[in-house]
C-alpha cells in the first residue's frame, strides 16, 4: 500500500485494530452510537474483503497484535455467501500473526456458526448484553434478543470459546431488585454463572459530544453514578467477584487529575495505540468520533492518506500535554469534575492497557 509518512509516524505505538467490517445491523439498540452509520450510506456499507485484508496486514506490520472485528453486526458480513468473507478474514488475521482476535457481536446469529472451524480460531467472542434479565436487556436491545444471545453464550461456553460480555450502564442497570441488589451487581453474577470469562462496562453520559444526538434518554445522573461506582469498586476490592470487571471511571476531581495527570490523562488519540477502520473510508482513533466526518486519515484504492484538512480529529488535541478527555471536556457540564477517557478503566486487564503498562503511571 502507498501510505503517507504521517500515518507511519503517528501509529508507531499501535497495539490494536478495530475493524468495523459492516455498518448494517439487525438490531436497533436504544443507546447505539453507531446509528447514523447503520442507516445512512451514499456508498457501500461494508469493507471489501481484499481491502480489509490489506489494512489489517498493514497495521500488523506497524505493530498491532490485537484485532477486534465489529460493526454494525459483524456476523452479517458476507451473510449472502454463507459468511465466507467473515470466516476468511478471521483465518487470514491468524495467518498474518495477530495474537488476539475477537469479535464483538449482539449474539443473535444462528447457533451453527459456533461450530465452524474458522470461527473457532477466534480468541474471544464478546457478547453485548444490556441486562441480566430479558426485561431489562430487551428494553434496550429488542424483544427476544436476550433468549437468543443467552442460547449462543451457553453453546459458546460449552464448545470452549473464551466468552466475554460487554454491557452498557443505563438507567435500568442502576435500579435495585426486591432484595435491594443492584442490577449492575447482578449482571456480574449473571455473567459468572454463565461461564463468562470477563465483563466490560461502557458508560453512557451525555457530555456535549455527537453521539448524544442519536442515543436514547437512558443515561444516569452523576450523583447516582458515583454511588454505584463506589459500590462496585468496593465489591471488587472485597473479592466478591470471580471474574475480572472492567468498569469505566468516568470522572475525576481537578485536584486528583493535577496530582497524577499522566495516569488520568490517558487518551488513545495521544498514545496512538489503536486505529478504528470504517466502511466510509475513514480511519479514526477516538470512538467518540464515530458518526462524524472526523478522523485521522482515509483509505481508498491502494492508499492510506493522512487527513490534512479541518476534519483531522487531532486538531483539537494538545498533543504535548496530558489533559482530561478533550472531546468531552469542551462543554464540561460536570464541573467541578473532569471527564476522563471512556476507555479509562483503572487496573483493567486489557491487552493494550497492559502493553502500554499504563498502570505504572498511577501514583496513589
Ligand atoms: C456498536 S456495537 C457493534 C457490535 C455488535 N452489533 C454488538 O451489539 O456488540 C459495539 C458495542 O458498543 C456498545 N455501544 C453502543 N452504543 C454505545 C454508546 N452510546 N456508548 C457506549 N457503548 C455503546 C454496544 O452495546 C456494544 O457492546
Amino acid at each position: 500500500m502507498i501510505v503517507d509518512p504521517q500515518i507511519v509516524e503517528y501509529f508507531r505505538n499501535i497495539k490494536q485494530v478495530f475493524i468495523y467490517i459492516i455498518d448494517k445491523c439487525n438490531l436497533n439498540c436504544v443507546q447505539c452510537l453507531y446509528k447514523p452509520n447503520n442507516y445512512f450510506h451514499i456508498g457501500r456499507n461494508y469493507i471489501e474483503l481484499d481491502m480489509a485484508k490489506k489494512l489489517i496486514k498493514y497495521f500488523y506490520g506497524l505493530g498491532a497484535r490485537k484485532l477486534t472485528i465489529m460493526g454494525g453486526e459483524p456476523t452479517l458480513y458476507g451473510e449472502e455467501e454463507a459468511r465466507k468473507p467473515l470466516l476468511c478474514l478471521i483465518e487470514y488475521a491468524k495467518e498474518v500473526g495477530y495474537e488476539y482476535i475477537r469479535i464483538d457481536t449482539n449474539g443473535t446469529f444462528e447457533i451453527e456458526l459456533l461450530h465452524n472451524s474458522q470461527f473457532k480460531l477466534l480468541d474471544e467472542i464478546t457478547f453485548s448484553m444490556d441486562g441480566p434479565t430479558a426485561e431489562i436487556n430487551d428494553n434496550i436491545r429488542g424483544k427476544g434478543v436476550f433468549d437468543k444471545c443467552v442460547a449462543n453464550i451457553k453453546e459458546g461456553v460449552k464448545l470452549g470459546y473464551n466468552c466475554d460480555i460487554t454491557c452498557c450502564i443505563h438507567k435500568g442497570m442502576i435500579q435495585r431488585d426486591s432484595n435491594n441488589q443492584l442490577y449492575l451487581h447482578k449482571m456480574i453474577l449473571f455473567a459468572e454463572q454463565m461461564g463468562i470469562k470477563r465483563i466490560n462496562f461502557h458508560d453512557l453520559f451525555k457530555s456535549g459530544i455527537p453521539r448524544d444526538m442519536w442515543t436514547g434518554s437512558i443515561e444516569i445522573s452523576l450523583e447516582k453514578w458515583f454511588n454505584v461506582w463506589a459500590e462496585i469498586q468496593d465489591n471488587i476490592k472485597r473479592g466478591c467477584y470471580k471474574i475480572p470487571v472492567r468498569i469505566p471511571q468516568g470522572f475525576v476531581t481537578k485536584d486528583r487529575f493535577d496530582k497524577n495527570s499522566k495516569y488520568y490523562g490517558y487518551c488513545s488519540a495521544k498514545t496512538g495505540d489503536r486505529v478504528l477502520i470504517h466502511p466510509d473510508g475513514i480511519l479514526r482513533v477516538c470512538s467518540l468520533m464515530i458518526g462524524t466526518p472526523y478522523g485521522i486519515g482515509r483509505f481508498y484504492d491502494n492508499k492510506i492518506v493522512w487527513d490534512k484538512s479541518g476534519t483531522n480529529e487531532l486538531e483539537s488535541h494538545n498533543m504535548e500535554k496530558f489533559t482530561p478527555c478533550t472531546n468531552q471536556s469542551k462543554s464540561n457540564k460536570y464541573d467541578p469534575f473532569l471527564p476522563v477517557c471512556v476507555s479509562f478503566k483503572p487496573q483493567q486487564n486489557e491487552f493494550a492497557w497492559n502493553q502500554l503498562e499504563w498502570e505504572k503511571n498511577r501514583k496513589e
